[in-house]
């Protein structure tokens, strides 16, 4: 029978390097990622609602303060630090388009876009709206973001 209360040695790669945490496999990613130095992953709403907590498993954006840690073992996690090059040339179109203001929702909603530019080829306005619609910004209207995100896309496929 399983203890919630145990921590256990749970292995997995982050940023492509291989890592070993202990924690309690019931702990959510989130709170763990963040216990063991990945500050770059936000947290918000703390109940799968704004997606400032977004990264990657095995390359599929989801809300990692509703994935139990357990659920990462022997998976690939990706943080926005680990597409830094990627979310650095992103983050210049979000300034350029006055889209960037206090950041905190940055990180999640960059992972969103860059995961929408992997899977969606071309994707039309109300595609981009729908990818992005559980990612919250308390700061913007989203105008300054959906232009920021146009331009990024059509300058990626130059
Ligand atoms: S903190 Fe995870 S979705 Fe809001
Ligand atoms: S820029 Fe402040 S929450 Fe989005």
């Amino acid at each position: 029978m399983s203890d919630f209360n145990s921590s256990v040695n749970l292995t997995m790669t982050i940023n492509g390097v291989p890592r070993v945490i202990a924690c309690n496999p019931a702990d959510m990613l989130c709170d763990v990622l963040r216990s063991a130095g990945y500050t770059e992953v936000k947290k918000g709403c703390d109940t799968g609602n704004c997606g400032v907590c977004t990264v990657w498993l095995d390359g599929v954006p989801v809300p990692s303060c509703s994935v139990f840690a357990g659920r990462a073992e022997g998976r690939e996690i990706t943080t926005v630090r680990g597409v830094e090059k990627e979310a650095t040339e992103f983050a210049q179109f979000l300034v350029a388009q006055g889209a960037d203001q206090c950041g905190y929702c940055t990180p999640g909603f960059t992972m969103m876009v860059l995961a929408l530019k992997r899977e969606l080829k071309s994707p039309t306005e109300t595609e981009i709206r729908h990818y992005l619609s559980g990612n919250l910004c308390r700061c913007s209207g989203y105008e300054g973001h959906l232009r920021a995100i146009i331009k990024y896309l059509e300058a990626s496929h130059e």
